[in-house]
């Protein structure tokens, strides 16, 4: 039997969870399976008010779909006509470019700082009368930078109100919660703010495609309309359900990860690549394309997948095996 390398390596290049759901969310999902035969609720309801209660707000201020992705898919459905422009940042989490491209709308690319911030000065500076959506992402992918409160609320003070403005926090689970923008509260004040999370990354429940928005009532409906009937598995609601009575065990996890992330990225560091702060489950080893063909050729070898950027390659977090391979690959 011919064995390919890339078997016995690691899976690092889409930012997934190392370890599995949850052992009491394995027990829900596997109780849940028994009425597999039935069908779910037609159009979402008690899932999104679940979610709603968590965060404090009423039931019609958030929209579920088939993962973050879903809901970024219907968000550009609604928003960008043909031809109209995207503001995104340049490296930025792939859906954002490929869905602006299936909805017909045009993307605005702005690049990185230096160290890996999204530059929201020349985001602003971006945005005419052509644009429909800006996206933000904090943590931001690929680099795993975040925004603070005051830069994003000045961010949406400037911003035309006819903009919609996409805030993805898919990987908010892991920033402490003193980091985080209240988005919560930003979203009372400006109507045009939504805001994406999914259970993908820190819950770990990828498999399952659960993610949602929320954001003024308003806007949320319009967000639905495009909703597929029958669209949100009875599974996504039970995971859920047993993810938010889970929150100490998912505590446990993240913090897990991002000691995990620290070791990765001093490790990295120490061998002299750039890497900025991550607060997500992944960071973003950048450096000159010969230095960068190197490692890429390294990670090859060893059969570890990553996520190749033009100006870097970002690595999931894995588990202490995970962090000793790369390691051993980028030396
Ligand atoms: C910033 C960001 N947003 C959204 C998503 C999509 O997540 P999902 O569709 O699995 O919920 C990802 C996935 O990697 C991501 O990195």
């Amino acid at each position: 039997m011919i064995v390919h390398p890339a078997q016995f390596g690691h899976q690092l290049s889409l930012n997934e969870n190392p370890y599995g759901p949850l052992p009491s969310v394995r027990a829900a999902l596997t109780g849940a399976l028994v009425e597999a035969n039935r069908y779910p609720e037609f159009l979402p309801r008690r899932l999104p008010g679940l979610i709603a209660a968590r965060l404090g707000h009423a039931p019609d201020r958030v929209v579920v779909g088939a993962g973050a992705t879903g809901v970024i898919m219907h968000i550009l459905q609604e928003f960008v006509t043909p031809g109209a422009a995207v503001v995104m940042a340049t490296p930025t989490f792939d859906g954002y470019p490929l869905l602006t491209d299936t909805v017909g709308g045009r993307v605005v690319a702005v690049p990185l700082t230096h160290d890996g911030h999204q530059d929201l000065q020349a985001m602003s500076a971006a945005v005419d009368h052509h644009t429909a959506v800006v996206v933000l992402c904090s943590p931001h992918n690929p680099t795993g930078t975040c925004i603070r409160h005051g830069a994003l609320a000045e961010f949406l003070e400037r911003t035309d109100p006819s903009v919609t403005v996409v805030f993805d926090e898919a990987y908010i689970d892991f920033v402490p919660p003193c980091d985080r923008a209240d988005t919560v509260a930003l979203v009372d004040r400006h109507p045009n703010l939504v805001v994406m999370r999914t259970f993908s990354k820190a819950y770990g429940l990828a498999a399952l495609r659960v993610g949602y928005a929320f954001g003024s009532a308003p806007v949320i409906a319009r967000i639905r309309r495009w909703q597929l009937p029958f669209g949100m598995t009875a599974l996504a609601e039970a995971g859920v359900r047993a993810c938010y009575a889970a929150e100490d065990e998912l505590a446990l996890r993240t913090e897990t990860i991002t000691r995990e992330c620290g070791r990765l990225t001093a490790g990295l560091r120490e061998l002299g690549y750039r890497v900025p702060t991550s607060a997500a489950n992944f960071v973003y080893l950048s450096g000159c394309p010969a230095e960068l063909d190197r490692v890429r050729a390294g990670f090859a070898r060893d059969g570890i997948q990553v996520k190749h950027c033009a100006t870097g390659i970002r690595i999931t977090v894995g588990d202490t095996a995970a962090t000793a391979a790369v390691v051993t690959a980028a030396r």
